[in-house]
């Protein structure tokens, strides 16, 4: 069953995004766009706001920086971060239909939303169309079939992870986007590997509450009994605690143009 951005959902990624991992994808995601003051900028599927804030600083008072989503949860969160920036806004649109002119924008992001999205080729279509000529996207998709773990039970965990592929679309996007960007018209396409490495099982890690919502998602869907949900868990508290503990997923920035 996919993911449903309601309230706990928007509150969860809220957490998950303020870890030092998720900060350094934004931070990749921001040079690779090169913002400039003035610029206008979009950042579609904002989430809670965090990179429309950071591209607001970029683009200065004199710029524009837009945030669409399609969740009010994530929206209300986008704009109570954002509300002292008079350049942002916050709107609530579908990646599918934007609601902006053609060549509306110098600069757009899209992180973590496409997997999401059946029809990949409109939605990069419909990016392309609000871009100028010559401006810039940035994309991060992450791997989420390579996540590389040590957990005890090696079954318990494909179970994990087989229902956590049925919550995206595309769970393995990576693979194909790069001749997707290429039959949407885009040029100068470029990708990068942000992998994130945790080897604790700290709570102020990104693998802490990602791995934690797994299991929820997997409890929730009826595909493990809550005993194995804690069993899980307390596996992986147990290999932190023996300083074991190994967890990697690989994210990957590309970057592109229209021509
Ligand atoms: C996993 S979150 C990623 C948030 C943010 N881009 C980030 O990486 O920090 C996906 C976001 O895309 C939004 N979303 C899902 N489908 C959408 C659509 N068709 N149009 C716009 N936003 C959408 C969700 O509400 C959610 O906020």
């Amino acid at each position: 069953m996919p993911i449903e951005f309601d309230e706990k959902a928007a509150r969860s990624l809220e957490r998950s995004y303020q870890t030092p991992e998720i900060a350094t994808t934004r931070r990749a995601t921001l040079d690779a766009l090169g913002l400039c003051t003035g610029e206008h900028a979009a950042d579609m599927g904002c989430g809670p706001g965090f990179l429309v804030a950071e591209m607001a600083g970029m683009v200065g008072p004199e710029g524009r920086a837009v945030g669409i989503d399609t969740s009010p949860d994530m929206l209300a969160l986008a704009t109570n971060r954002t509300d002292n920036l008079p350049q942002v806004e916050v709107v609530d649109a579908d990646l599918l239909h934007l609601p902006f002119e053609d060549g509306a924008f110098d600069a757009l992001a899209c992180t973590q939303l496409l997997l999401f999205i059946k029809d990949i080729q409109r939605a990069l279509a419909e990016m392309r169309r609000v871009l100028k000529p010559g401006g810039r996207i940035a994309i991060i998709e992450t791997d989420w079939r390579g996540v590389v773990l040590n957990a005890e039970d090696d079954s318990l965990t494909r179970r994990m992870f087989a229902a956590w592929d049925a919550a995206a679309i595309s769970p393995n996007l990576p693979t194909r986007l790069k001749p997707a960007l290429l039959a949407a018209g885009f040029t100068g396409v470029g990708v990068e590997g942000v992998p994130i490495i945790n080897t604790d099982f700290g709570r102020d890690g990104f693998s802490n509450g990602m791995l934690r919502g797994v299991a929820k998602k997997a409890q929730k869907d009826g595909a493990i009994s809550d005993d194995e949900a804690t069993a899980w868990i307390d596996d992986l508290n147990t290999k932190d605690a023996e300083g074991a503990y190994f967890f990697c997923v690989n994210r990957f920035l590309f970057r592109a143009e229209k021509p």
